[in-house]
């Protein structure tokens, strides 16, 4: 017989959540992140233009529905990302990213709606941007700060899985920024 012993991990009773893939919602969420443009002063090129939009109604930006677990090692963290289509000035919306605080935890994003890019850079620069659309999976590797961009006119919806003990650190991307953004320009979806 395999013995164990629960110490540095919460044991817990195995359980299904329901997940509403069309609606892109957990309808029995315990959490629901909700940002709005207003949540957002600081990362679009544009300020003046994300005041507009502020000031006309301050549109919804994008949720996170989560049905959180322990957040410690050994248990997987699961969410769904639906984030709105728009754009601020030529910037297509997107999520404000972040690092994990522990930085050698990964991510897989899964599509379920929508078209979009995952844009991604290592605290020493590099940069990296996947496509996301249905049945396409990103694989974030540990280390590589991470934001959704919504490229589409539907909502970008994706399903997350990370580490328990990953936490969010907005702080340190917040002050680098990423290298590149995702703009509409002559018609073209361009990263510059
Ligand atoms: C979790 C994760 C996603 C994002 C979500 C919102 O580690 O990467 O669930 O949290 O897409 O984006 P942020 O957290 O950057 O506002
Ligand atoms: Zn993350």
């Amino acid at each position: 017989m395999l013995n164990y012993v629960v110490d540095r991990t919460s044991f817990l009773e195995p359980f299904v959540v329901d997940v509403d893939v069309d609606a892109a919602t957990m309808p029995k969420a315990t959490n629901h992140l909700v940002r709005r443009a207003s949540a957002m002063r600081g990362h679009y090129a544009d300020a003046a233009a994300l005041d507009e939009l502020i000031r006309n109604g301050d549109p919804l930006h994008y949720e996170v529905f989560e049905t959180p677990v322990p957040e410690e090692y050994g248990h997987l963290m699961y969410c769904i990302s639906k984030l709105q289509p728009g754009r601020v000035g030529n910037e297509f919306f997107m999520t404000k990213g972040h690092y994990h605080t522990v930085l050698e935890t990964a991510e897989t994003y899964l599509g379920l709606q929508g078209t979009g890019f995952m844009v991604m850079k290592t605290p020493d620069g590099t940069f990296n941007a996947q496509p996301i659309s249905r049945g396409k999976m990103v694989y974030v590797p540990p280390y590589w700060a991470h934001r959704s961009v919504n490229t589409g006119d539907e909502p970008l919806v994706s399903w997350c899985v990370y580490p328990g003990e990953a936490g969010h650190n907005y702080g340190d991307i917040e002050d680098e920024g990423f290298p590149k953004r995702v703009l509409l320009e002559n018609g073209q979806i361009v990263m510059r």
